[in-house]
């Protein structure tokens, strides 16, 4: 595996293919991020994967210091899944000066659920991918993919919104989300769940479940629901930030007969887990 640290050897290296297949990681990876690699194999002449803990989707109380750095680890893991380049820009590399420049995604999308409860993210999840993307895909020749995952639904939904906007010639792929064999779906952050909250950390994805089998029967006081939900997840020492049913299409309120996603974020202890359903 060829690691490049700056743009420039990242470019000078893919120059020699035509068509990359890329996964954006921040490291500390999982058995989900391996599965998007191996996703990505076959879409590309070159499978390209990058680690950079992004400063700028992260608030000021958020975990940025404290985000885990697992640097040996991820290369075998990645080398283990077949990627053949990883991209590891240092701060300096990617953020040369300061990144006043950014993407500010439509509000209509951005600032709901995660964008409502973390003000700012959308913008800089977006600023930094679409500059990983100037930097992977500068040199390609052909077709030009990237693997997301769906369990950040709202963040595959804005990249692909982003990428339609400017006319990025992207193919964006949404994988299925990775699950440990009790359900909970695989995150970075799933590592600083304790034993007991780890343990109790798969109700989320059950309040989830139970939550998209009634939504799916036509039920339509969805806010009681949504509220009952919440109320599940409180009474068993959990913080919710939002469990609600949308639309898949905009993430807005969900309309008969459109396809619809039940989403939920909240904290257990001081973790803050995600996840969510198609229904
Ligand atoms: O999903 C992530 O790990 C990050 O948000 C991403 C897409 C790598 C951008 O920093």
């Amino acid at each position: 595996m060829f690691i490049a640290h700056s743009i420039e050897d990242l470019r000078a290296h893919l120059g020699r293919y035509d068509h990359p297949a890329f996964v954006p990681t921040m490291g500390n990876l999982h058995d989900g991020h391996l599965a998007l690699v191996r996703q990505a194999r076959p879409l590309g002449d070159v499978t390209v994967a990058s680690i950079f803990v992004n400063r700028l989707q992260f608030l000021p109380h958020e975990d940025f210091d404290s985000y885990p750095r697992t640097w040996d680890a991820d290369c075998a893991k990645l080398e283990a899944a077949g990627c053949d380049v990883l991209f590891a820009p240092r701060e300096s590399d990617l953020y040369p000066v300061a990144q006043t420049c950014k993407v500010h995604p439509d509000p209509a999308l951005a600032d709901v659920l995660e964008g409502h409860f973390r003000p700012g993210f959308f913008i800089g999840v977006c600023t930094v991918v679409m500059k990983l993307f100037t930097c992977v895909f500068s040199e390609a020749k052909g077709k030009r993919t990237a693997v997301f995952g769906k369990k950040d639904y709202q963040q595959l939904m804005m990249i692909r919104h982003m990428v339609q906007q400017f006319a990025l010639p992207i193919d964006i792929v949404g994988a299925e989300t990775a699950r440990a064999e009790d359900g909970l779906a695989l995150s970075s952050r799933n590592g600083y769940l304790s034993a007991e909250e780890r343990a109790e950390a798969v109700q989320l994805s059950l309040v989830l479940k139970a939550l998209a089998a009634t939504a799916k029967q036509g039920a339509f006081d969805l806010p009681s629901l949504e509220a009952e939900a919440m109320g599940k997840l409180r009474a068993r020492g959990w913080n919710p930030d939002y469990i609600t049913v949308r639309r898949q299409s905009d993430l807005q309120l969900p309309v008969a007969g459109e396809p619809m996603v039940v989403l939920g974020a909240a904290r257990l202890g001081s973790t803050r887990l995600i996840d969510n359903l198609e229904i």
